[in-house]
């Protein structure tokens, strides 16, 4: 069975144990509702640390009002199943002598213990204190949810605080999650983890259709299951456009004039698919890179790009990326 600290406290001496013991300890950030994406993370970790802390904790103060604090996926039961399971899967070959195969614990902090100040899902009403990565916050995923990176901020900050891990490690899927993160730590300075040492984990998908998994993927009904692989197939088609030559309009046209026909297929099928955005920006800044930015020959390196996507399937929001010109 694996130790669950509920508190702070307790966990705080778990890990004073840990830093005299010079052990090393990786730790995977988590809403639950735990999948194959959360666990490759996971396994990440066991592989590269002694020690590994997975957190599982529903933030409030990343869900607008209107969002679906209330109803997302709370699954615990099954999430210490999955995890207490990674224990009977074959030790990686690359682990090194030592790192267990199971986490070494889970954090399940409550709200109050989280937000001693209290909190509030509406910024104008808050208290207390808070965490925000300019420039970094406001495009892609901010544009449509202005309030939802400092509310990852401050928790991941919080967390770090608490868990003060050797590494971390998050999912490309919510790569802007991970590279606003990874400012933040360079630009506070936190001892742990530093930059480097925040890891980013390419996205797993379902083996038949490449849908990136997501705990949000539990909401959609079978029929915008069959349509949500439109997404990735938009951004691999763009993706293909763009190596042969395309610029950066031309790409995320050609996403968009995908992800059209899919519309007009779903219409026929009583499925909504609506496009939020595509986006292309720059993998270190993230800004958004300019339409005549020009794809350059075979023979000059590319500099990646982040081209992403946010759609609608019914009342669902899905979220995908690819990186090009990382080949
Ligand atoms: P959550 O959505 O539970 O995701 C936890 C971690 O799993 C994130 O780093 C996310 O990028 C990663 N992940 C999710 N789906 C993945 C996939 N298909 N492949 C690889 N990695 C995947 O992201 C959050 O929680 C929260 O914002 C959090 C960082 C915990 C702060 O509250």
């Amino acid at each position: 069975r694996i130790p669950v600290f509920t508190t702070i406290k307790d966990y705080r001496s778990w890990r004073d144990q840990a830093f005299e013991s010079r052990k090393s300890v990786g730790f995977v950030p988590t809403m639950g509702a735990l999948h194959d994406g959360h666990l490759s993370l996971v396994k990440r970790s066991l592989v590269e640390n002694e020690l590994t802390v997975v957190s599982i904790f529903v933030n409030p103060a990343q869900f607008a009002p209107h969002e679906d604090l209330a109803t997302y996926p709370r699954t615990l039961p099954h999430d210490l199943a999955l995890l207490s399971a990674l224990e009977h899967q074959p030790t990686p070959s690359a682990a090194r002598g030592g790192a267990t195969r199971t986490p070494s614990a889970v954090f399940l902090p409550s709200v109050k213990d989280m937000y001693p100040s209290g909190i509030n899902q509406d910024v104008s009403q808050q208290k207390g204190t808070f965490v925000e990565v300019k420039g970094y916050g406001e495009q892609m995923e901010g544009r449509s949810r202005p309030t939802f990176f400092r509310g990852v901020a401050t928790v991941v900050t919080k967390l770090f605080n608490i868990v003060q891990p050797t590494n971390a490690y998050f999912g490309q899927k919510d790569i802007q999650q991970a590279l606003l993160l990874r400012r933040l730590v360079g630009d506070l300075h936190l001892p742990h983890p530093t930059p480097s040492r925040l890891h980013i984990v390419p996205t797993a998908r379902d083996a038949a259709d490449g849908l990136a998994l997501s705990s949000r993927n539990a909401y959609l009904t079978p029929s915008e299951r069959q349509f949500a692989p439109a997404l990735y197939a938009s951004l691999q088609g763009a993706a293909r456009a763009w190596a042969a030559g395309a610029n950066k309009r031309e790409t995320v046209e050609w996403a968009l004039k995908q992800l059209e026909v899919a519309k007009d297929d779903g219409e026929k099928h009583g499925v909504e698919v609506r496009v939020d955005y595509v986006e292309m920006n720059d993998p270190d800044t993230l800004g958004v890179l300019a339409d005549e930015q020009v794809q350059l020959s075979d023979s000059t390196p590319v500099t990646p790009v982040v081209l992403s996507g946010a759609v609608w399937f019914g009342r669902t929001r899905l979220i995908d990326n690819v990186i090009l010109g990382d080949q």
